[in-house]
């Protein structure tokens, strides 16, 4: 972290949820800048950066610019008024059943958007001084959904590994990693991009499985476990996540990407069991077991068998490797949402969103 001190950095999806854990980091230790661009979505949330900033009198190193990725103009002019010495870019449409649905707004924002945003960076940094043009760094945030999906026994995902992706989701991820690659070949434009596993925590929109899960035992609703809950996925901590990606923007080559795992293999039917045990040892169910409300559930279309990442890179080359164990971080994540009802409720007022769908 100490190399990013002093330094603006532009920061794209802040009000989300991993880039809202990214801001708040940096707002609490160091002394940079922050350039929070966020179009406010329906999971977007900067009520916690703003008791971070009021509390701390923080407000000179934060600046909040509503901008739609989508419109070239705005982000032109997002970059002019942060001026970055470095953008972490996090901003994008999420959830693979809302790219299901209706992909559009998925292409729009992941793909249109990391264009515009390239487009105006490019142009930022072509006229940086040398010396501040040496220093300027781009980090695109992907996914490993952009690899597709393993076979049980096969080995994870490392940084070679061939793109294949399978949903509309994973296919605008790739498709932006993609222009993010050649505008790095092509104009030597300084970007890096890291790939991660499922993230999971606090302050995660409750439509992503272990927050819904949580949500519908706590209402004693139906838990909606897509096909026969074998699908496996390797479940990172927002907050191991936030060390990897202030560590690439740190010390990471241009021009690498950086594949980032947590080591938490786990079968979906694994994960929901997991949750409805650790409440029932917390907040005894009163009428019906938690487990018993787990409800299989019509499969998602084209549902990935198998996520699963080799960290090694990371590990050997910028010496990241995560702090919590799966259990311990989902403990951590079910007492946060245990004693932040409220949130849930407002965000998902705010949002329009029907908790009570049942898979696709
Ligand atoms: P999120 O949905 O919680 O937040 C995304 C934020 O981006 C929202 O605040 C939204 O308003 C904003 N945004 C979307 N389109 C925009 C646009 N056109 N212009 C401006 N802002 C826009 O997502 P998240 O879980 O925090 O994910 C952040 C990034 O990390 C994404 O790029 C995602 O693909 C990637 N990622 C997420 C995970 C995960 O498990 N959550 C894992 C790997 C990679
Ligand atoms: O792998 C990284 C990706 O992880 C990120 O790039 C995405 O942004 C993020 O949304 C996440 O994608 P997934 O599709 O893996 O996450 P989700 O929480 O939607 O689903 C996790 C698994 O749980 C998946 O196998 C589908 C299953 N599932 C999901 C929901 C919402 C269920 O069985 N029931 C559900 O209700």
């Amino acid at each position: 972290m100490q190399k990013l001190n002093g330094l603006k950095i532009l920061i794209t999806g802040g009000a989300g949820f991993i880039g809202g854990a990214v801001i708040r980091r940096l707002l609490t230790s160091g002394d940079s800048f922050i350039f929070n661009l966020d179009k406010i979505g329906y999971a977007s949330d900067i009520n916690e950066i703003n008791r971070i900033l009021n509390d701390n009198k923080l407000s000179n190193r934060y600046t909040f610019l509503k901008v739609d990725l989508k419109d070239i103009k705005e982000v032109e002019n997002a970059i002019k008024i942060s001026d970055p010495d470095l953008i972490i870019h996090l901003a994008a449409e999420s959830h693979v059943d809302r790219s299901i649905d209706s992909p559009s707004e998925f292409i729009l924002s992941n793909v249109l958007g990391t264009f515009n945003l390239l487009e105006a960076s490019k142009q930022h940094w072509s006229k940086l001084s040398n010396k501040r043009k040496e220093k300027f760094k781009f980090l695109h945030v992907s996914t490993d959904e952009v690899f597709g999906s393993l076979d049980i026994n096969e080995k994870g995902f490392d940084e070679s590994y061939p793109y294949d992706p399978r949903s509309p989701y994973s296919a605008s991820k790739a498709s932006s990693d993609h222009l993010v690659r050649s505008w790095f070949h092509t104009y030597k434009f300084p970007a890096m991009i890291t790939n991660c596993s499922n993230n999971f925590g606090p302050k995660q929109f409750p439509e992503k499985l272990i927050p819904l899960v949580i949500q519908k035992a706590l209402k004693g609703e139906d838990i909606p476990l897509y096909g026969d809950g074998s699908n496996i996925r390797d479940w990172l901590f927002v907050e191991d996540h936030v060390d990897a990606i202030l560590l690439v923007i740190s010390k990471g080559v241009i021009g690498q990407s950086y594949c980032v795992g947590g080591f938490g293999e786990k079968s979906n039917i694994e994960v929901v069991k997991m949750i409805c045990e650790i409440l029932e040892n917390l907040i005894p169910s009163k009428k019906v077991p938690y487990h018993n409300l787990i409800n299989k559930v019509k499969d998602r279309p084209g549902h990935d068998l198998r996520y699963s990442i080799d960290s090694s890179k990371i590990q050997s080359e910028l010496g990241w490797t995560p702090k919590y164990s799966f259990e311990s971080a989902l403990k951590k994540t079910i007492c946060w949402y245990l004693v932040n009802v409220d949130w849930c409720e407002q965000i998902l007022s705010q949002s329009g969103y029907e908790l009570d769908r049942k898979g696709i």
